[in-house]
């Protein structure tokens, strides 16, 4: 297949790095679609760990193109620090990264618009990573936003900072308590940024096109997970962007024609980080286990991550919106010792307010099908089928006839009964430690 794109499937942090890592060796080009510096993507090679943010996971091999495409939003700060942390590492970043020139801007306001909403929220904060993308994601829907390419035009950047921040030293002083930002130090170091950013920005639209109509594979790379996209997710508590496979086409201005294939990275349990309804999450010590064993402190805030079962009725919204061809399973290694694994087929909810059929008649709704409210998700109690573990180590195994029976069982079962063809199997964190079934690069 030509192009293909890695999805998140649940609420991030599936290990969409790794996958991409694994998959950029088939591709020419990277092309990250959008969110921000929200996202942590680690990739382990040999001894060594990177975790990505804003570019590309295929950064990290020779000779690839990457793209930051148009539906990601950049803080220019943390994107020079990006660069160089991985320039101090010997990995090549100059003619290889392409910026594009529409991507919003990140500015100082927006992180700190973020942490003040947040504590403005109490008891209903989202728990976001705080790092301003929703506020960025704002301005860019209230054509106010700051696009990279204006970086390159100080006339017309100061004046417009001049403009924008009348609004926001209005909010921080009046609403917020704060102190005003100054005109003259915002710009002066966003024209420091403009300076060393300014040879990476570009029409990545034109490029990315010709890229593809020349031949070249790509590899779109998605942030976050379906069940934080702004649409299809567990609104509000999700994130700003559209991290599903629509997010594609609108993020990087290529066509749905140039889709070939769709991969969903899947994790083998379920995490969340930051607040939300979380129907399989064990708030037991056996959570605890599985964030020990499965390191789930992310990747970005270093937060610990709530860890829970896998739940069917999600990711069948999944499916039926990314539409994958393939999916990656990773993370099976970190139920090893486990003596028993559940996986979630079905809700039950009782109804506060008796409406339905089901209350009428005196017993709990049954819910296959994932309900779009927050606020009903989060009274829905989880229907369990269980397995039974495998309690032998998984790790680093390469083939499939390898695993044990029972985890043989488990990856078949979920196959089948959501209908996905698993291709790829993580067995460890590390490059090496990986199933094979088939490329979703070759047809
Ligand atoms: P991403 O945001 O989807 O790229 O995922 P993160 O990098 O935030 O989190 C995934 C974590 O799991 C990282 O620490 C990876 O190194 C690790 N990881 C990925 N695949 C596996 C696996 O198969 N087994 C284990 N034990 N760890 C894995
Ligand atoms: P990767 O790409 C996991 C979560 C935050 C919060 C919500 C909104 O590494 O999988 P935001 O700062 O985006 O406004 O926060 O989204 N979140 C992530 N959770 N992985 C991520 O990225 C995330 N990016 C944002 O924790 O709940
Ligand atoms: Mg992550």
């Amino acid at each position: 297949m030509a192009n293909i794109v890695v999805v998140g499937v649940q609420w991030g942090d599936e290990g969409k790095g790794k996958v991409v890592d694994l998959l950029t060796e088939s591709a020419h080009v990277v092309a990250r679609y959008q969110g921000g510096h929200n996202a942590g993507h680690t990739v382990i090679i040999k001894n060594d760990k990177f975790v990505l943010h804003v570019i590309p996971s295929g950064i990290l091999h020779k000779g690839k193109t990457c793209i930051i495409g148009n539906g990601v939003v950049i803080e220019p700060k943390s994107l020079i620090e990006e660069i160089e942390g991985l320039k101090n590492r010997k990995i090549y970043v100059g003619k290889n990264l392409f910026i594009s020139s529409v991507a919003h801007i990140i500015m100082p306001y927006h992180a700190m618009l973020d942490g003040k909403n947040e504590e403005a929220k109490r008891e209903r904060k989202i728990g976001t990573t705080g790092r301003g993308i929703g506020p960025a994601y704002v301005d860019k829907m209230a054509r106010i936003g700051f696009r990279m390419g204006e970086l390159l035009d100080n006339k017309r950047f100061r004046e417009k900072l001049k403009t924008n921040l009348k609004d926001v030293n209005f909010l921080l002083e009046k609403k917020y308590n704060h102190n005003k930002l100054s005109l003259e130090k915002v710009y002066s170091q966003y024209m420091q940024y403009a300076e060393y950013l300014a040879p990476f920005i570009t029409d990545t639209v034109v490029l990315l096109n010709n890229l593809i109509e020349k031949g070249k594979k790509v590899l779109f790379e998605g942030a976050q997970g379906t069940l934080l996209d702004i649409d299809h997710g567990t609104y509000p508590y999700v994130t700003s962007s559209s991290a599903s496979v629509g997010g594609v086409c609108t993020g990087l201005g290529v066509s749905p024609k140039r889709i070939d294939g769709i991969v969903g990275v899947m994790k083998a349990y379920t995490t969340r980080v930051g607040e939300g309804p979380f129907p399989t999450e064990l708030t037991d010590q056996l959570g605890e286990d599985i964030r020990l064993k499965g390191g789930e402190y992310g990747a970005t805030t270093g937060r610990p991550r709530r860890c829970g079962w896998l739940d069917f009725v999600s990711l069948k919204h999944a499916i039926r919106i990314n539409g994958f061809t393939s999916i990656a399973l990773t993370k099976l290694d970190v139920l090893d010792e486990l003596d028993t694994i559940k996986i979630c087929s079905a809700y039950t909810y009782e109804d506060p307010y008796k409406r339905c059929e089901c209350s009428k008649k005196g017993v709990a709704c049954r819910f296959t099908d994932m309900p779009q409210d927050a606020k009903v998700l989060e009274a829905c109690r989880p229907v369990y089928r269980e397995f039974n573990g495998w309690k032998t180590s998984t790790q680093g195994v390469k083939k499939l006839k390898d695993l044990p029976k029972q985890a043989r069982v488990y990856i078949d079962y979920i196959s089948e009964a959501l209908n996905v063809n698993i291709d790829i199997v993580s067995t460890g964190q590390r490059r090496d430690e990986v199933i094979i079934l088939h490329n979703p690069f070759k047809s």
